[in-house]
């Protein structure tokens, strides 16, 4: 099965207003007509509706960073679904390891987020990924499967169509240094056996499963031409319009071979 591949671009907090809208007319301008790969950004909350505006009528989707489980009331500081639903988001970032490993966020509370993205109609990808330590000490796949388990609890099969992961192992985050295909691919395939035994094999065969962890042009190609990477989700490469577009370029090759 041939898997649309999705590359997104987390800016996390980085842009001023106008370099956001900056870079995504740039986008739009390059990339903005692509129908044969799925391409999003996903910029800081203040920044949505502008991004929205700019990209509206191109083909790049807009995914936001973080999400609130709640639907309203005294939660200062966060952001609801419906929320995101209004400033046209179609993709929700849940779990990213910045928001586990900084912020403290467990896997519970990162459930109830997908379980609420999911309820609004939203997409959300669930970040995964072993700290460095964790790898030293072999737990890789133990760490892994257990945050795709937690995070997908109470996920019915008949919404698993909604929903993409993206293992990100948080040594490649912002370091310059990509887990190799070979390291990606295998903790990709786990990944899709996983869900496969979770759910079943259909969905297994449907589930995108992004890499996410210095992606750069340089590396683009090999990375998503494993057979369990979907795409990518793209840090510090993604607030440079040439370099994102390069990953997107790179991606088009890939999906046409
Ligand atoms: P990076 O970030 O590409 O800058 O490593 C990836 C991510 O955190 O999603």
């Amino acid at each position: 099965m041939q898997r649309k591949l999705l590359i997104a671009g987390n800016w996390k907090m980085n842009t001023t207003h106008d370099e956001a809208v900056a870079l995504a007319s740039s986008l739009v301008e390059k990339v903005g007509t692509i129908e044969e790969l799925d391409i999003a950004v996903c910029p800081p909350f203040p920044y949505l509706f502008a991004v929205g505006e700019v990209i509206k009528n191109s083909n790049i989707a807009l995914g936001a960073q973080d999400v609130f489980y709640e639907d309203n009331g005294a939660y200062t500081g966060e952001v609801s679904a419906a929320m995101l639903k209004d400033a046209n988001c179609k993709f929700v970032i849940c779990g990213h390891s910045e928001r586990r490993h900084i912020i403290g966020e467990s896997d519970e509370l990162i459930n109830r987020k997908l379980l609420k993205s999911i309820a609004e109609g939203l997409f959300p990808i669930l970040c995964v990924g072993e700290l460095l330590t964790e790898r030293q000490a072999g737990e890789t796949m133990e760490v892994v499967s257990q945050q795709v388990t937690r995070g997908l609890e109470g996920v019915s099969a008949a919404v698993m169509k909604s929903v993409t992961i993206a293992y990100e192992p948080v040594w490649a985050i912002g370091t310059g240094v990509n887990a190799t295909p070979d390291q990606a691919e295998q903790v990709q395939a786990m990944i899709r056996q996983l869900i496969g035994q979770i759910y079943d094999s259909t969905i297994a065969k449907q589930i995108r499963i992004l890499y996410g962890g210095s992606v750069k042009p340089s590396n683009a190609s090999e990375l998503l031409a494993c057979p369990d990477i979907d795409g990518a989700l793209v840090g510090g490469a993604s607030l440079k319009a040439d370099d994102f577009c390069e990953i997107i370029n790179r991606g088009l090759e890939v999906s046409r071979e």
